[in-house]
């Protein structure tokens, strides 16, 4: 049986990328991914934003004696912080294109870098640079501009996404992916246009990290970190719709916690799905469990490759596209279907 797929033009011998996370922040994990089967590999991410915490004392230090300059702003300004935060950088630069090269020298399954745009900076381009010269099949820019900015205007942060996609893309070779929220006002469309920029893949979506509340200590904490079962819906939703809509490849992230989530993406229209929390849960062996699962529902169907049923219930194929727009629970109670929608 063929599970082959390509995804943003790289061919990938099966459809299950290791989603970027912790458990693809070392060459042993990474060795420890492919060994069980993963289709390729996204690398943790390398986000400047971790400099800023790891160096927030002295950043805080740096900002009374330079009257609290205006850290990063989305011009990419820039203060007299510069310079040691360019020392910082390179060290951390330094070490993803460490783990980069050996992780190409260590595993044959492409191998995917990623970089956290949390604010503009041209610091991106000269990472994508070096990122590829280190061997990176392709990179993935994990973006977000949060919409709880309400210092800058919708259409600003918008801009920013299409400013970072052309710069990169135009700055390297390799295939470039963006890994986008679903917080858009106009999401379908701005998929759309995103999709047009270069990029040879989108990735739906990312997940974040949320706050809960202790209601005992009555302090804010971090959880939900993992996704569950349940949160398989909305990137479902949205693979299914943007099929056949855009210019590069899909790829479905968030939810997809065993092989009938892997089928069902792959029916919406998915090139390829990411898995994590699941990887965390259950250990990488379960990445065999979920191939075997997927080739074991292609058997019973007689598909021999994903071609066969690729995209076969995305909107555009399906024979009632407008279940994908229904927004509304609507309860019937008798007549023939006695269904809740
Ligand atoms: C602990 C943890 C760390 C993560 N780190 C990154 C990261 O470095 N870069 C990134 O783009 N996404 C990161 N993510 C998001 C995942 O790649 C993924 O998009 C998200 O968890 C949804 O997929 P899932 O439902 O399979 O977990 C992380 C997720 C978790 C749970």
């Amino acid at each position: 049986m063929d599970l082959a797929t390509s995804f943003m033009g790289l061919t990938l011998k099966n459809p299950i990328i290791a989603g970027s996370s912790s458990l693809t922040g070392s060459v042993e994990q990474v060795k420890t991914l492919a060994a069980n089967g993963a289709g390729a590999v996204v690398l943790k991410s390398i986000f400047e934003e971790e400099v800023m915490h790891e160096y927030a004392d002295f950043i805080q230090t740096a900002k009374e004696q330079y009257g609290a300059p205006q850290y990063f702003d989305y011009d990419g300004h820039r203060n007299p912080i510069e310079y040691y935060d360019y020392l910082i950088r390179e060290e951390n630069l330094k070490k993803y294109i460490e783990l980069v090269e050996t992780c190409k020298k260590t595993v044959s399954i492409p191998v995917i870098a990623s970089i956290n745009c949390f604010f503009f900076s041209m610091e991106w381009i000269s990472y994508a640079v070096n990122l590829e010269q280190a061997g990176a099949d392709a990179l993935e820019l994990n973006m977000f501009f949060p919409p709880t900015d309400f210092k800058h205007s919708r259409e600003e942060k918008e801009a920013l996404y299409f400013k970072i996609a052309e710069k990169v893309t135009q700055a390297v070779a390799i295939p470039v992916a963006l890994k986008i929220s679903p917080y858009f006002t106009d999401l379908g469309p701005m998929i759309q246009r995103l999709s047009k920029t270069g990029v040879k893949g989108l990735v739906l979506f990312n997940r974040f990290f949320s706050p809960d509340f202790d209601i005992d200590t009555l302090e804010v904490k971090p959880s939900f970190v993992f996704s569950t079962p349940g949160d398989l819906a909305l990137s479902l939703r949205w693979i299914a719709v943007m099929a056949n809509k855009v210019d590069c490849s899909l790829a479905a992230s968030t939810g997809i916690h065993d092989g009938a989530s892997v089928v069902k993406q792959l029916l919406a229209g998915a090139d390829a799905v990411q898995v994590v929390s699941c990887l965390y849960k259950k250990g990488p062996k379960y990445l065999t469990d979920m191939l075997t699962d997927l080739q074991d529902w292609m058997a019973g169907k007689k598909y021999s490759c994903l071609s066969d049923f690729k995209g076969k219930l995305s909107q555009t194929r399906s024979a009632d596209p407008a279940v994908f727009e229904r927004a509304q629970f609507m309860r019937y109670f008798g007549g023939k279907k006695n269904v809740i929608l």
